[in-house]
C-alpha cells in the first residue's frame, strides 16, 4: 500500500469518527468522548489535511467555517414555497380543524402529530447525494437568502448523509439554545453592549453576517420538521419522515405525540404545555399535523399555508408585579446595570424578585418608573425581563429613574461614551469592579485558581488583602487562611487547606500560557477567542505590548478608510470643489498604493487575507480585527497596563504565546510556505524554518520568498507560486540553506 492511501484511509476514518461524535454530542446529547479526546483527533485530522492538501474534501469536519466573508447573499428559489401555518388560540378552533378535515377527508382514516413548535428562523437544506448543496433562509416564502456557509457552521447539521437519493430538501429551524442565549447576554451586558430581545433574533442576527467566520462562534443550533422537494424518495407519514430523518442524523424534536383524535391531541397539548421550559430551544406552541402525507396533496393549501396542519399558540406566560426599586450593579468592566427590584412573582416555573433593565436607555424606551406596575416575562425562557409597563396603573406617585452621576460602589463619576448605550465606572480600584475582576481572573477559563468563587473574592477585597487581582501573587498561606469569609457576627474563616490549594493553583498560573493570562486580564472586548488570536501571533506579553502588527493593523484601518472617502467613484460629486479632482485622484492612488503595501505585507506575515476580487482601494481582512488591536494598544499605552506591565514584570512574569522567530539566522528576513509530504511534520519543518529567523506563512504572495514543495504538493500552491515567480525549494534545497549537513 502506498503512503497516500493509508494517509486517505486514515484521513477517512477521522472524518467519520468526528461526524460520529458531532452527531453524538450535538444531535443526541450523549457523548461518547470528552473534548480532549475530540479535539486530538480533530486536530490529526486537520495536521494530515494540512500536509496532503490532495486529500482534503470538501464536506470534511475541519471545512465547515470556509471562505471569505460575503459581501451580500445570493437569492434561492423555494420550490414548493417554504410555507406559514394557520394560527388557532383556542381548543374550539382545533375542533374545527378536525370538523373540516371530516369534511375534506370523508371516508378515510387520518390520525395526528403534535410537536413543538420552535421559536427560531426557518430555513431549507439541500442535499445531493447525500452532501450538503445549499442552505436557505424562508425570506418571503418564495425566494430567500443563500446562507450556506453560515449554516455549515452549525455542527448539528451533518454536512454529508448516508444517502444515494438524487435531492433531499428539509426544513427546520435554526434557534440559540436557551443556555446560550442567557451567556450571550451576560456577555453583552459586561461589554455594555445592547444585548438581543431573545434567542429568535439571536439566531437571525447571527444568520445574517456575512463572515462565516463570526457566526460559527455563535453556537447555533437546529431542528428539522418538514419535508421539502423530494426527489427518489417518498414517506407514507410524518412519523416515518421523522424516523428517517433521525436516522440520517438530523436533530429531531425531542418529543412528538401520535393520536388517533382530537381528544389525544388535547391531552398531547396539556403534556407539551407541562414540558415546555425543560426543552432546549424557545417553544412558542404547538403544530398539529395530520400523520398520512397521503392526505397532503388531497387537502391542498391557501395562499399561505397547508391545510393539514396548525399551529396551536400557548398562551404567552407573563406575570402582573411592581417595581418596588431599581438599583444599579458594577461589573467587571465598570458597566453599570439597572436591576429592577420586583414584588416577588410565581412565573414559568420559579419566583421572579429582579429583572435586569440593561442599561438607562431601556428603561427610557419603556418609560419605566419606579412604582409602576408591570408585565413580566421570561426573555429566552429563562431571563427575568420587564415586557411592558401597565400605564393604566400609574397613581402619580411613581418616579423617574436616574442613572447616578456617582458609582454605587466607589463614588467615583460615572461616565458614558457616544458610542455606547452603557454608562460605565472608569475607576479601575472601584471594589465592585475588582470583586468582578477577580473572579473573571480566577475562572477555569482564565487563570482557573480553584476555590477562588465570589465569597472569597468579596473577603478578599473587603478584608483590603487585595487591590489588584495580581496582589494574589503576594498572599502567603497563613495569611490566606486567616481569611473570614463570615457575614456579620458570624465569624467563618478560610482555613489553611483551601489556603494552599489556591496558593498552589497560583504558582501554576503563572505558567500559563500568554492566550490564558490575556484573557484573565479582562481588558475589554479580548474575549478567550481574541485572546487565542492575538496570542498566536506573538511571542510573549511584551512583545505583544511593543507589537508592530498591532500598530499595522491599525494603521491599514486608517489608510482603508481614507482611502474610501477619498474614492473618487464612490462619492458625490457635489460635495467635491470643482478644479480639485486631479489633486483628489492623486491623493487617492496614493493612499490605495500604501495600503496595498502595508496590506500585502499583512498577507505575507499571514495576518491578513485579501478579500476576493480586485478592487480599488483593496480590501483586506486581518485575523485580528482592528477594535481588538485598538483595547489592546489602548490597554498598555493606559496607567493600568503600564502598572500591570511593572507589576508582572517584578514577579518575573512574561507569558509565553506563538514560538519566537529566532533574531538571527540563515533564513532571516525569508517568508516561506510549506506544500506536499516531507520527512517530518509540516509544523517541524515550520519549527526548523522559524528557528533559523525565518516565517512561515500559509498561502502564497508576492511576498513570499520559496515554496517548500514535498510530495505530492498542492495544486492551487503550486500554481500560484509559478504565476508569482516564487521560486520551489525541495526538503534537500531548504535543509542546504538551513545550514545542515544531512
Ligand atoms: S411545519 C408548511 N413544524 O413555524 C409549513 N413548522 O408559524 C410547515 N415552525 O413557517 C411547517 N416549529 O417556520 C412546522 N414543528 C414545526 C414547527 C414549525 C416551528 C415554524 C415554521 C413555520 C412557522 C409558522
Amino acid at each position: 500500500m502506498t503512503l497516500s492511501s493509508d494517509v486517505r484511509q486514515r484521513a477517512e476514518t477521522l472524518r467519520r469518527e468526528i461526524a460520529r461524535h458531532d452527531r453524538l454530542y450535538y444531535v443526541e446529547a450523549r457523548p461518547e468522548i470528552g473534548d480532549a479526546d475530540y479535539d486530538a483527533l480533530y486536530r490529526e485530522l486537520e495536521a494530515l489535511e494540512r500536509q496532503h492538501p490532495e486529500i482534503a474534501t470538501p464536506d470534511s469536519p475541519t471545512r465547515r467555517v470556509g471562505g471569505e466573508p460575503l459581501t451580500a447573499f445570493d437569492s434561492v428559489r423555494h420550490d414548493p414555497p417554504m410555507m406559514s401555518l394557520d394560527k388557532v388560540h383556542t381548543r374550539g378552533e382545533l375542533m374545527d380543524f378536525d370538523a373540516f378535515l371530516g369534511r375534506q377527508l370523508p371516508g378515510e382514516q387520518w390520525s395526528y402529530v403534535v410537536e413543538p413548535k420552535i421559536d427560531g428562523v426557518a430555513v431549507s437544506l439541500r442535499y445531493e447525494r447525500g452532501a450538503l448543496t445549499r442552505a436557505a433562509t424562508r425570506g418571503n416564502g418564495e425566494v430567500g437568502d443563500d446562507i450556506t456557509a453560515n449554516v455549515r457552521t452549525i455542527r448539528a447539521v451533518p454536512l454529508h448523509i448516508v444517502s444515494e437519493v438524487s435531492v433531499i430538501e428539509i426544513r427546520g429551524e435554526v434557534y440559540l439554545p436557551k443556555a446560550a442565549f442567557a451567556e450571550m447576554t451576560r456577555r453583552q451586558e459586561e461589554a455594555g453592549e445592547s444585548p438581543f430581545m431573545n434567542p429568535r433574533n439571536a439566531a437571525a442576527g447571527s444568520l445574517k453576517l456575512l463572515d462565516p467566520r463570526e457566526v460559527a462562534k455563535r453556537p447555533l443550533s437546529v431542528l428539522i420538521y418538514a419535508a421539502g422537494a423530494l426527489e427518489g424518495v417518498s414517506f407514507g407519514t410524518h412519523l416515518d419522515f421523522v424516523a428517517q430523518l433521525r436516522q440520517w442524523g438530523f436533530p429531531v424534536a425531542p418529543r412528538l405525540w401520535h393520536c388517533p383524535d382530537m381528544a389525544r391531541v388535547m391531552a398531547a397539548l396539556d403534556e407539551l404545555e407541562r414540558l415546555r421550559h425543560e426543552f432546549p430551544f424557545e417553544m412558542d406552541g404547538a403544530v398539529v399535523k395530520v400523520n398520512e402525507r397521503a392526505c397532503y396533496e388531497h387537502l391542498g393549501s391557501t395562499a399561505r399555508s397547508p391545510r393539514w396542519a396548525r399551529a396551536f399558540k400557548f398562551a404567552p406566560e407573563r406575570a402582573g408585579s411592581v417595581v418596588q426599586a431599581i438599583t444599579v450593579q458594577v461589573g467587571r468592566t465598570g458597566v453599570l446595570t439597572p436591576v429592577a427590584e420586583l414584588q416577588p412573582v410565581a412565573l414559568a416555573g420559579s419566583v421572579v424578585a429582579r429583572a435586569t433593565l440593561h442599561n438607562a436607555d431601556e428603561i427610557a424606551r419603556k418609560d419605566l418608573r419606579i412604582g409602576d406596575h408591570v408585565w413580566v416575562v421570561k426573555a429566552g425562557d429563562v431571563i427575568p425581563a420587564v415586557e411592558t409597563v401597565i400605564h393604566e396603573k400609574r397613581d402619580g406617585s411613581e418616579t423617574v429613574f436616574r442613572m447616578p452621576a456617582n458609582c454605587p460602589a466607589c463614588g467615583q463619576p460615572v461616565t458614558r461614551r457616544d458610542d455606547e448605550v452603557a454608562h460605565r465606572c472608569l475607576n479601575p480600584v472601584c471594589p465592585a469592579r475588582l470583586v468582578a475582576r477577580l473572579e473573571h481572573f480566577a475562572a477555569r477559563q482564565a487563570l482557573d485558581v480553584e476555590g477562588l468563587g465570589g465569597k472569597v473574592a468579596e473577603a478578599l477585597v473587603a478584608g483590603g488583602l487585595i487591590e489588584d487581582p495580581l496582589d494574589l501573587f503576594g498572599l502567603s498561606v497563613a495569611k490566606l487562611a486567616q481569611l473570614d469569609l463570615g457575614e456579620g457576627e458570624a465569624h467563618r474563616m478560610l482555613g489553611a487547606k483551601q489556603a494552599a490549594k489556591m496558593v498552589e493553583a497560583l504558582a501554576r498560573a503563572r505558567d500559563l500560557p500568554l492566550s490564558r493570562w490575556l484573557y484573565a486580564l479582562g481588558i475589554p472586548g479580548i474575549g478567550a477567542t481574541v485572546a487565542a488570536q492575538v496570542a498566536g501571533a506573538h511571542t510573549d506579553l511584551v512583545s505583544l505590548r511593543d507589537s508592530e502588527l498591532l500598530r499595522d493593523i491599525l494603521r491599514l484601518e486608517t489608510l482603508a478608510g481614507e482611502a474610501a472617502s477619498l474614492n473618487p467613484r464612490g462619492r458625490s460629486r457635489l460635495t467635491s470643489p470643482a478644479g480639485d479632482g486631479v489633486r483628489d485622484q492623486t491623493v487617492f492612488d496614493a493612499r490605495c498604493d500604501e495600503l496595498e503595501r502595508l496590506g500585502d505585507s499583512l498577507v505575507a506575515r499571514g495576518q491578513a487575507k485579501r478579500a476576493s476580487g480586485r478592487t480599488r482601494p483593496p480590501k483586506y481582512i486581518c485575523e485580528i480585527k482592528a477594535e481588538a488591536a485598538r483595547e489592546l494598544t489602548g490597554f498598555f499605552d493606559s496607567d493600568w497596563g503600564r502598572r500591570v506591565m511593572a507589576r508582572l514584570a517584578t514577579l518575573g512574569i512574561n507569558p509565553r504565546g506563538a514560538p519566537p522567530v529566532a533574531a538571527e539566522g540563515p533564513l532571516q528576513g525569508l517568508t516561506f510556505v510549506i506544500t506536499g509530504t516531507m520527512s517530518l511534520p509540516r509544523d517541524e519543518i515550520a519549527a526548523l524554518i522559524r528557528g533559523a529567523g525565518g516565517k512561515v506563512v500559509d498561502s502564497v504572495s508576492k511576498q513570499t520568498s520559496f515554496l517548500v514543495a514535498g510530495e505530492s504538493p498542492g495544486e492551487s500552491k503550486t500554481s500560484r507560486a509559478a504565476a508569482l515567480r516564487v521560486p520551489l525549494l525541495t526538503e534537500a534545497d531548504l535543509r542546504a540553506k538551513l545550514g545542515d549537513s544531512a
